[in-house]
Formats: C-alpha cells, sequence, structure tokens
C-alpha cells in the first residue's frame, strides 16, 4: 500500500499496524489532506482527526471506523443533535447525499471544511460513503421550541403545504412529500435539521451560493420566497415533529396531479413522474 505506514485510510485496503494511527480519508493523500484541514480549523480539526487514535484498540476497517472524522461535526453516526448548525446526515436519500457530496467536492456547494473532506475522493467512494449513512436508521431529536407568532406560523404552514399560485410557488409536500420526509432516491427530508441550517440554505439558494443540477428548482422556489418568509418556514419546520415513519417515500407516493404543477429538478428527475 501507497499509505504512511502509520496511517490507516479511509478509501479501503488493509490498514497498516503502527503503534500511532492517524486516520485520513484516502490512501496517499494523507499528509496533504491533514495539511489543508490543520490550516483551516487548527487545533479542534487536529483532536477531531487524531481523536479516535487514543488507547487504539485493534483498528477494524469498517465504514463506520473510517467516517469517524464526520462524526465530530455530523454527531454520533451522522445523527447531528440539538439546534446547532451541522445538518444530519443519518437516514437521508443516498441519491441526495451523493450528489451533495459531489456538489461539495466540484464546488456547487461551498463549504470550505467538507470541500477540503472529499476534494480528492472518487465517485465510486462517495457513493459507499453516501450509502453508508443513509442506511443508518437513528432516532431524531426532539423538535426545537417555535418561537413563531401564530400568525408567522399560519404563513408558512400554507406556504409549505399549499404554496402560492400566484406567483406559481409549488408547495414545499408536493417535492419533499405529504410528511416531510423527502422522495427517494434524490430529495431529501425537511423535518429533524436545525432551523439555522434551513434559514442558511435556503438564502444560499437566493444568493447564489448553492446550486444543484440544472434546471435547479429549489433555486427557483428561494428565490420566490422573501427573507421573512424563509426565515418563518425554517422555524416552522425545525420545530414539527417527526412523524411515526420516518422514511422517505417512493416517487408513485406523490400526489399524481402535482408532476404537473412542479417545476423540474435537474438533480431530481424522480419528481418528473412516469408520465413526463
Ligand atoms: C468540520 C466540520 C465537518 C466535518 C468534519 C464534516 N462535515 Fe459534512 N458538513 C459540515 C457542514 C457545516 C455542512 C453544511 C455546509 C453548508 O452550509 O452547506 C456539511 C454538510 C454535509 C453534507 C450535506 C448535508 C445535506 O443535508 O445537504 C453531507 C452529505 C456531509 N456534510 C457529509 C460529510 C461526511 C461524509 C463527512 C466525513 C467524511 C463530513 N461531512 C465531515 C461540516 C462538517
Ligand atoms: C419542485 C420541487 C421542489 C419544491 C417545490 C421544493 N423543493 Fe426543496 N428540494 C428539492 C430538491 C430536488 C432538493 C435537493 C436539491 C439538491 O440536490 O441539492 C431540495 C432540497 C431542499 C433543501 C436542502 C436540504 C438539506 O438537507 O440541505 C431544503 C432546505 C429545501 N429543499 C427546502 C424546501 C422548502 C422550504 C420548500 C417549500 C418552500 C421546498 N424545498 C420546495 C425540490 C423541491
Amino acid at each position: 500500500m501507497h499509505a504512511r505506514s502509520d496511517a490507516v485510510p479511509l478509501s479501503g485496503g488493509r490498514p497498516a499496524t503502527g503503534s500511532r494511527q492517524i486516520l485520513t480519508l484516502s490512501r496517499g493523500h494523507g499528509r496533504a489532506w491533514l495539511g489543508r484541514l490543520a490550516r483551516c480549523i487548527g487545533l479542534g480539526a487536529w483532536l477531531l482527526v487524531l481523536g479516535p487514535a487514543a488507547g487504539a484498540a485493534p483498528f477494524e476497517d469498517s465504514m463506520a471506523q473510517r467516517m469517524l472524522a464526520c462524526t465530530g461535526c455530523h454527531g454520533k453516526d451522522g445523527r447531528a443533535e440539538g439546534n446547532v448548525y451541522f445538518p444530519r446526515i443519518a437516514g437521508k436519500p443516498a441519491g441526495y447525499l451523493f450528489n451533495q457530496l459531489r456538489n461539495f467536492r466540484d464546488g456547487r456547494r461551498s463549504y470550505a471544511l467538507m470541500t477540503g473532506m472529499v476534494t480528492v475522493l472518487s465517485d465510486d467512494y462517495l457513493r459507499e460513503i453516501a450509502q453508508h449513512f443513509s442506511a443508518l436508521e437513528l432516532p431524531y431529536p426532539p423538535p426545537a421550541a417555535s418561537n413563531l407568532s401564530v400568525q408567522s406560523a399560519r404563513v408558512a404552514q400554507a406556504l409549505i403545504e399549499q404554496g402560492d399560485p400566484q406567483r406559481r410557488l409549488a408547495a414545499c409536500t408536493a417535492c419533499h412529500g405529504a410528511a416531510l420526509t423527502g422522495v427517494l432516491p434524490h430529495v431529501p427530508g425537511l423535518l429533524g435539521l436545525p432551523r439555522d441550517y434551513i434559514n442558511a440554505q435556503l438564502g444560499a439558494w437566493k444568493t447564489g451560493q448553492r446550486h444543484a443540477g440544472a434546471p435547479d428548482c429549489m433555486a427557483q422556489v428561494a428565490r420566490s420566497l422573501t427573507v421573512d418568509e424563509v426565515a418563518a418556514i425554517s422555524s416552522w419546520l425545525a420545530a414539527q415533529a417527526l412523524p411515526a415513519n420516518t422514511h422517505a417515500v417512493a416517487a408513485g407516493a406523490l400526489d399524481a396531479q402535482g408532476a404537473r404543477a412542479r417545476p423540474a429538478c435537474g438533480s431530481a428527475p424522480e419528481l418528473a413522474g412516469p408520465s413526463r
């Protein structure tokens, strides 16, 4: 193998059995990657990356082990908890996660630390990572407390469940599923996410910092909302309890009429329905 003898590659292959184990994302890129990460976030990142080595037990080369570097931000097994910024990744549709990992790598989303994590990884490996997190069945955090007035909550809920025909805005439920738990395989659910994260994503689409495959339907949605509406929608979503079935639904479960009312989404061809 090409990695340093004291490094454990995250991309597979047999781990070295040196006394000091350093997690790296990819064989042969350990030093470059660690250097970049350290420059970005300093000591915190070193602790994050080196943490698992403390008192190292025999190393088990599983995907869960290789993904420990993600858990400092995304929470244990990717189930980010508490109302902080980091998005949960566990249990999201695999096609969606794969698209996002590629988006960070290829510059359609910008968050330097995430780009640094995935920049040297191949599509095949990103697909494996996506499948790993997608398959995790973990409990969701309790909903956040809502700070919305009754009036703002009403406006948010109406936009989410009905859209606004006057500005040709489709309901969020038309694409994210009636229970907002997402649609397989490319559309994420909108519940169980931190308010600030949702707010920032809609803002990033509005300002052109986040992109999805063209046509970018979410850019269209975000741009037709006001900043106040985005804030109200984010708070409303973060304050909802998850339904009993938290799983993304099959595209066939979407309202058939909805297919005509929805704008097309390049990153989620399943939304077009079988007839388009
Ligand atoms: C230094 C903290 C940090 C680490 C470490 C990290 N992430 Fe992230 N990740 C973030 C942040 C912050 C975002 C949201 C960025 C934004 O605003 O778009 C994110 C976003 C994501 C998303 C998109 C989620 C969504 O719902 O769209 C995926 C997928 C993801 N990360 C996977 C990973 C994986 C896999 C790893 C480990 C290889 C990892 N992350 C390590 C901070 C981190
Ligand atoms: C026409 C279909 C469509 C409509 C309508 C729609 N969405 Fe989306 N949404 C998508 C798709 C597709 C994605 C995945 C985009 C990607 O691949 O980056 C997405 C992604 C998102 C994300 C990113 C989630 C994450 O984990 O980062 C948020 C937040 C979001 N939508 C919120 C909304 C809200 C709020 C509404 C209603 C006001 C809405 N969407 C309406 C199709 C839609």
